[in-house]
């Protein structure tokens, strides 16, 4: 049986300090994003970063009693943008998720539901998106674009093929 392998590569840095001065304010941001998340239902706070024009717009996760319909970091900050900067290249997004009651970080990375929807933004704007996020090991982890993280996609070419 003929076998295709799917590989994804990231970068991997000790720590929040090992990053560029840039990516290390946007993950610092992201960290304090999670403290405008509402999550009475799971207690899970979690907040994304991207820098539009040089300022940094925030997103977090924001749940409902109807669970379904909250919506997670990643997407309310993905939206958000879609719907005021509707012609912005995006470069890098950072995603943390924090404990309730302390200031640290907690290993997060995007649900399949978030990949889904930043891919869309990536190909619509025909450039990777560069994605940070701490792993479970306590790393931070960089991901060179969405479908790094989302390999054999869904997308728009399935739909004319
Ligand atoms: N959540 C996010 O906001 N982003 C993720 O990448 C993973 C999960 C949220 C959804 C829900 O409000 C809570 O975390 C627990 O799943």
């Amino acid at each position: 049986m003929p076998k295709k392998i799917v590989q994804s590569e990231f970068e991997v840095f000790d720590d929040i300090n090992a990053l560029s001065e840039n990516d290390q304010i946007l993950f610092k941001s992201a960290i304090k994003a999670c403290d405008n998340a509402y999550a009475p239902y799971s207690h899970f706070f979690v907040g994304a970063a991207t820098r539009v024009e040089g300022k940094i717009y925030f997103g977090n996760n924001q749940e409902n009693a109807a669970y379904p319909s909250g919506i997670c970091a990643e997407r309310s900050l993905i939206y958000w943008l879609g719907a005021n900067f509707p012609h912005t290249q995006i470069d890098v997004i950072a995603v943390a998720a924090r404990e309730e009651s302390s200031n640290h970080d907690l290993p997060v990375t995007p649900c399949g539901a978030c990949r889904q929807a930043l891919l869309e933004y990536e190909i619509k704007q025909k450039k990777p998106i560069k994605l940070l996020f701490r792993g479970s090991d306590k790393k931070i982890w960089v991901s060179p674009s969405i479908n790094n993280l989302l390999p054999i996609a869904f997308t728009e070419d399935n739909l004319h093929e």
